[in-house]
């Protein structure tokens, strides 16, 4: 069976389409391609229909990942429509939640934060990159890797 993976950032222009690029390169690694569907989306929409910023563009290259995802904004639809809704941080874990207003709906349990997943990192939160340096993208990189790793390993068990 497919399972279908979203993940979410604020503007799905730096955390969110790097965790669909290195999810994607995992996958074709470990020959999983066919059991899974990936995408990415913003819970803001400033930044609809625009590549990767380019300095996540820069840094997810230089590790043999090509980032050509454009960005969207999430929409209640997606609560539905995927199977898994990772995101980066506390910020949008309650803006995914708002996206319906019945508390009760069990959509709520698939929502969680991607660090649940990481083994190597005490952080809860992937920190947003934008504002700073070339080295925050990089750390992010970092902290993907290792969680997403762990995700699919929960995944295909
Ligand atoms: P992202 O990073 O949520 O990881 O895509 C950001 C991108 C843009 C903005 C903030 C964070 N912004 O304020 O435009």
């Amino acid at each position: 069976m497919v399972q279908k993976i979203l993940f979410v950032c604020l503007g799905n222009i730096c955390r969110s389409p790097a965790a669909e690029g290195i999810f994607n390169q995992k996958i074709k690694e470990r020959d999983l391609e066919n059991f899974f569907v990936v995408d990415s989306a913003g819970t803001g929409s400033w930044h609809v229909g625009n590549l990767p910023d380019k300095r996540m563009r820069a840094a997810a290259l230089s590790r043999g990942i090509e980032l050509t995802s454009r960005s969207r904004q999430i929409e209640e639809n997606d609560l539905y429509q995927f199977d898994q809704i990772l995101v980066m941080d506390k910020d949008n874990l309650e803006a995914v939640k708002s996206l319906t207003n019945d508390n009760k709906n069990p959509v709520n349990s698939k929502i969680k934060l991607i660090l649940s997943y990481s083994k190597k990192s005490q952080l809860d939160e992937v920190p947003d990159p934008y504002y700073g340096g070339q080295n925050g993208f990089d750390k992010v990189l970092d902290l993907l890797n290792d969680a997403i790793d762990e995700l699919i390993n929960s995944l295909i068990d």
